[in-house]
């Protein structure tokens, strides 16, 4: 039966489980969270009410906010010897490894881990929320060998990750970017290191496995990768006029063009046109105009080129702009993804496990067949 059975490279297409929780439409451009769209939640909600949105389904009443925040608040911070950890890799290691390690170290000490139910399994997940943006505040300080800012619980979600990374509190306009690209990155259907998450919990293995498979799987190229190398792509073209050169190079070589194309958008990622705009306020601001004018140069090539082919630009190509603009690192915005996503990716496992099923797909046999007969290796040739 296998031998003729079609199957789904890359599982293109197929549908692998349902759900309440976002939704995405590739042809219209929309992406919505329960619901209510991202142009919607960004101008009106914030990354702690669209946490708890994505993971109970309904924004929060006041008193249901106020406790929710109170829970993020007493669970933000990490112990010493986290810290420990985080100062000794991080001389070697790739912020998003670095990640990878902390969030694995973290759950090996978590007794509840050992053999979680449903409940512990949204526990677990709520600390991880509250902590990914001080593990990767802390991550970026340590790479950056600056010393480490703990933190304020004055501050909300976005500000507090802004502050313990640059070691000054935002402005208002800068918190809100900071807030609106969490939001953003909060969730996106069966992207590919959501469905990691979601196989890894559907054995019944715990949320911090899962949501360590979800950052080895994010830190590819061609997923969350791709904002680190969108931004090298930009500052390597370096002005507008040399962009022609630069892709069709790239073209030439049949090399992707970091930061566009999507196996679900064929029209402009929505999340992009909304990162477009922090990219133009904030470079304009800071004086980094050229950054800017090269990319949107670089984006009408690629969309003149590739755009009937339903190529645009995707969330990673402006979302590096912006980071750079406001001071982190290269190699620490695929973490920041990871910062905005842990809530999808608790959000999906968590609703996956309470009517789970285990992955466990099929492959077609294509190879040679069996029985073969065993030669004793003193007649191989
Ligand atoms: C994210 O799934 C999600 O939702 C992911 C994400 C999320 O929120 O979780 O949205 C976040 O990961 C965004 C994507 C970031 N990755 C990149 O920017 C890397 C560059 N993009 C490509 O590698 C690609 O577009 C993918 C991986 C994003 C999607 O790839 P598909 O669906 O497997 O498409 P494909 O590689 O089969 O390409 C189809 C055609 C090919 O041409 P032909 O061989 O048919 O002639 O389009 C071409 C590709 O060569 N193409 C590109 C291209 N993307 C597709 N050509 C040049 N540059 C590109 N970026």
């Amino acid at each position: 039966v296998e031998q003729k059975q079609e199957f789904s490279r890359g599982l293109e297409g197929v549908i692998a489980a349902e759900t309440k929780i976002g939704y995405v439409d590739g042809i219209n451009g929309i992406l919505a969270y329960r619901g209510y769209d991202i142009e919607t939640l960004t101008n009106q909600s914030n990354y702690e009410e669209v946490s708890y949105l994505l993971l109970y389904g309904k924004l929060p009443s006041e008193k249901e906010y106020i406790e929710y925040v109170s829970e993020l608040k007493k669970e933000m911070y990490i112990e010493d010897d986290v810290y420990e950890l985080i100062k000794k890799i991080s001389r070697t290691a790739h912020p998003m490894s670095s990640l990878r390690t902390v969030v694995s170290y973290i759950g090996g000490k978590d007794k509840t881990s050992v053999d979680p139910d449903v409940k512990q399994q949204e526990e677990i997940g709520i600390k991880l929320i509250a902590k990914m943006p001080t593990i990767v505040a802390a991550i970026k300080r340590a790479s950056s060998g600056e010393d480490f800012i703990k933190p304020d619980p004055e501050l909300s979600y976005a500000a507090n990750f802004f502050y313990q990374s640059a070691g000054r509190k935002p402005d208002t306009v800068e918190a809100k970017m900071m807030d609106t690209a969490l939001i953003l990155h909060a969730d996106h259907g069966m992207n590919a290191s959501t469905f990691s998450a979601m196989l890894t919990i559907s054995t019944l293995s715990d949320m911090y496995s899962a949501i360590t498979s979800a950052i080895s799987t994010l830190k590819g190229p061609l997923h969350g990768g791709a904002n680190e190398r969108a931004l090298a792509l930009i500052k390597e073209t370096g002005s507008p006029d040399n962009a022609e050169k630069v892709l069709s190079e790239k073209m030439e070589k049949k090399e992707k063009i970091m930061g566009f194309g999507h196996r679900v958008y064929k029209v402009y990622d929505p999340r992009a046109k909304i990162l477009k705009g922090y990219a133009e306020y904030i470079t304009k601001k800071n004086g980094q105009e050229k950054l800017f004018q090269t990319a949107t140069k670089i984006e009408d090539l690629m969309v003149n080129r590739l755009g009937e082919k339903g190529i645009f630009p995707n969330v990673d190509f402006y979302s590096g702009i912006l980071y750079y603009s406001i001071g982190f690192p290269p190699d620490v915005f695929t973490p920041i993804f990871a910062v905005g996503r842990i809530s999808g990716w608790v959000a999906r496992s968590y609703e996956y496990v309470q009517n789970n099923r285990l992955f466990r797909p099929r492959s077609r046999y294509a190879g040679e067949k069996a029985p073969r007969r065993y030669v004793p290796i003193n007649e191989r040739n």
